[in-house]
């Protein structure tokens, strides 16, 4: 058995990626370490439960971290605070939690000479202009836009540097806009879809030309498991599933797929600093390790994704005032 240490493993992608490993790649025993802020919830874990071992626990904790490091053979650094929306109103838990976070890994990674895999967004490199057909690859600049983007570039920049600087055998991985089960509802598709669920207005911000390239969080998920078996140690891998779509196209598409009239939202304020667009080259992901992903119709997966947000109230209904509270204040 191998023995694997998943922070972050309660989040969206994280229990995705735990469930997804218990279920496809048995060689792993699973320990998950993750501190269940506002974004992380045990119960994505209920049906793999006594499959795995749960650790509540902060990131930043170099003592525990060192013991749970000590005791894994690779370590999945997923944990992470993700929102664009809350990095602008709050930077401190970003600075805090990405940076001081990987760095407490990344350390514990060097005293124990353990595998690690980096998680980290396409966001790193800022934005691309609206009408180009320019794509990230993994030599263009970091340039982040955000405190959210400009903080996973810091942990992204340690990652590189512990590599060169002290050997440590990490990858990376930058990948587009995930989308699937499990995501707060506070990101751009769920919010959208349990607004219409419960009747509510469905909201845009600024003109909805923004473009973003959807991956289904099981392609993406899939790739970090390649990576873990074939990639190249210090070798960073883009993953995107290669279709594009403004906001405005995807809003619509959810408005079809639930029977509502097309165009049927409200125009909020636009965010401060929007990034227009983001376009990830996997070729070196396609080419090298073979990667596919099996979801690229947006239509199938956002069908199947409404769906799920559909029979799983239970899992979102909670937080939802408290989401679209925050959202109010922001006034978005
Ligand atoms: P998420 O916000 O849904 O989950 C993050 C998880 O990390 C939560 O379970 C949370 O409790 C945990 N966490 C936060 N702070 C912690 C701390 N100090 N110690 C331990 N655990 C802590 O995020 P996500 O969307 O699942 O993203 C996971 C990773 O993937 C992040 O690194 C993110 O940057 C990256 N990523 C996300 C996307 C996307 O579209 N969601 C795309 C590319 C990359
Ligand atoms: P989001 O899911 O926050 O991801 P990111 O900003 O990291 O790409 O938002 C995706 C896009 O959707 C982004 O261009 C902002 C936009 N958006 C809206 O138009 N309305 C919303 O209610 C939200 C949350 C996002």
């Amino acid at each position: 058995m191998t023995r694997m240490l998943v922070t972050g493993g309660a989040g969206f992608i994280g229990a995705n990626f735990v469930r997804h490993t218990v279920r496809h790649h048995p060689r792993y025993r699973i320990r998950v370490l993750d501190a269940l802020t506002y974004a992380g919830d045990e119960r994505a874990l209920d049906p793999v439960a006594d499959r795995i071992e749960f650790v509540r626990g902060d990131v930043c904790d170099a003592g525990l971290v060192d013991e749970l490091v000590a005791d894994a053979d690779v370590v999945v650094h997923l944990a992470a605070e993700s929102h664009v929306d809350n990095s602008l109103d709050d930077p401190s838990p970003f600075v805090r939690t990405n940076l001081l976070g990987t760095f407490t890994l990344l350390e514990a990674v060097r005293r124990h000479d353990r595998r690690l895999h980096h998680v980290s967004t396409d966001e790193v490199f800022g934005d691309l202009g609206a009408g180009s057909t320019e794509r990230f690859t993994e030599t263009t600049r970091y340039d982040p836009s955000s405190p959210y983007s400009a903080t996973k570039a810091g942990s992204d920049l340690l990652v590189r540097a512990w590599v060169r600087s002290y050997g440590v055998r990490a990858t990376l991985s930058n990948c587009a806009n995930n989308y699937g089960p499990f995501q707060h509802i506070e990101k751009f598709i769920p919010r959208q879809v349990t607004n219409l669920l419960l009747g509510r207005p469905t909201k845009l911000y600024g003109t909805g030309e923004n473009v973003r390239e959807w991956t289904h969080v099981d392609d993406h998920n899939a790739a970090v498991h390649l990576i873990l078996e074939r990639g190249r140690i210090g070798e960073t891998y883009l993953v995107g599933s290669g279709g594009e779509q403004t906001n405005k196209q995807v809003l619509d598409l959810v408005l079809e797929l639930m029977d509502q009239a097309p165009g049927s939202y409200e125009h909020v304020p636009d965010r401060p600093g929007h990034d227009l667009r983001y376009a990830a080259d996997s070729t070196k992901l396609r080419t090298e390790l073979g990667w596919r992903p099996r979801h690229a119709d947006l239509r199938a997966g956002l069908t199947r994704t409404i769906e799920w947000y559909r029979a799983n109230e239970w899992w979102w209904k909670p937080d939802k005032d408290t989401t679209e509270a925050r959202y109010r204040r922001l006034g978005r």
